[in-house]
């Protein structure tokens, strides 16, 4: 599915691979990037390949929760209330710039994020599965904003972003999107059955208990470090072991390896760890903690 995806993002493969593992993991994805790197051609390329549903949403300051997850309206025909469905009902929805929504609905959309379902006026309904959700926040322009608390974030099982193309590919990919739409490089490799049921295969994953102790030594080293305020919970863990899994599916094992947990760490950890302002301010980030802490735990095995 990564080769199928890169055919239309010019993207470093690790990127395009940690979104196929949060599909395959029941991850969400945080994209955090400028405008113009890719990030919509991923989410779209992304559900285009997995053979699902896809739906956008732009976030404003003025956007309701029922904008978000739809509304009940009276249908005169029908003469009964019908539920017009929100852009949430999909299997690869793409919520852009998710900063500028609303606290209310910043919750809103968590809420369907953790429990996979929406309760609107009374009626609990659920979402389609598979479910991700792939938001995109501009790390430069803040204002008018309101950033999602951390705690939100911890929500999310991976932040990446894209980067700009290497020198050569961009030449490379202008003289191709001056040509044809990106979208058409990418066919179907997959569709939602076969989605729900790779979920099954990633569950059922042989992880060591050593591999989770190495994956607990990592949170716990980041909770240690001296440059944090806050560090990774056992959520974090959780999605990192998870995570893991997909990624051992991804390469064709029935089990997980120390390496799989390496490769996907910065990505599951970084973004849920405040600096301590000290550390800010010198100028120390998440992501180097991170790296420290992949460097001092002890590889399994
Ligand atoms: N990394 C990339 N790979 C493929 N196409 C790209 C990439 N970056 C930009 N583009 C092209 O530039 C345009 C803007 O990309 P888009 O995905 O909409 O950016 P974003 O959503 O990050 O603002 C699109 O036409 C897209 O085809
Ligand atoms: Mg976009």
């Amino acid at each position: 599915m990564t080769d199928a995806c890169a055919r239309a993002v010019r993207a470093p493969r690790v990127v395009i691979e940690t979104c196929v593992v949060a599909l395959l993991s029941g991850g969400h994805v945080m994209i955090e990037d400028v405008p113009g790197v890719g990030k919509t051609v991923l989410a779209k390329s992304l559900a285009r390949a997995a053979g699902c549903d896809y739906s956008r949403l732009q976030c404003t300051a003025d956007l309701l929760p029922a904008d978000v997850t739809g509304v009940t309206v009276w249908d005169q025909n029908a003469a009964e209330f019908l539920f017009r469905p929100g852009p949430v009902f999909a299997n690869v929805v793409l919520v852009d710039e998710i900063n500028r929504a609303s606290p209310k609905t910043q919750s809103a959309l968590l809420e369907c994020m953790e429990e996979g379902q929406v309760t609107v006026d009374g009626e609990t309904r659920v979402l389609p599965l598979p479910f991700i959700i792939i938001a995109t926040q501009n790390p430069v322009e803040y204002e008018g904003t309101f950033p999602l608390p951390e705690a939100q974030l911890d929500r999310f099982a991976v932040r990446i972003a894209i980067g700009y193309p290497a020198p050569g590919d961009e030449a490379a990919m202008l003289l191709d999107l001056a040509a044809r739409d990106a979208l058409d490089h990418v066919a179907p490799v997959a569709d939602v059955a076969a989605i729900v049921a790779a979920r099954d295969v990633v569950d059922r994953v042989h992880a060591d208990p050593a591999l989770a102790a190495y994956v607990v030594g990592l949170v716990e080293a980041t909770r240690r470090d001296a440059r944090i305020q806050l560090g990774a919970s056992p959520r974090a863990g959780l999605a990192l072991l998870r995570a893991a899994k997909a990624r051992a599916v991804i390469e064709g094992r029935g089990y997980a390896l120390p390496d799989d947990v390496r490769g996907l760490g910065r990505s599951v950890l970084a973004h849920r760890l405040i600096l301590t302002p000290d550390a800010r301010a010198r100028g120390a980030s998440a992501e180097e903690v991170v790296a420290d802490a992949l460097d001092a735990v002890p590889v399994p095995l």
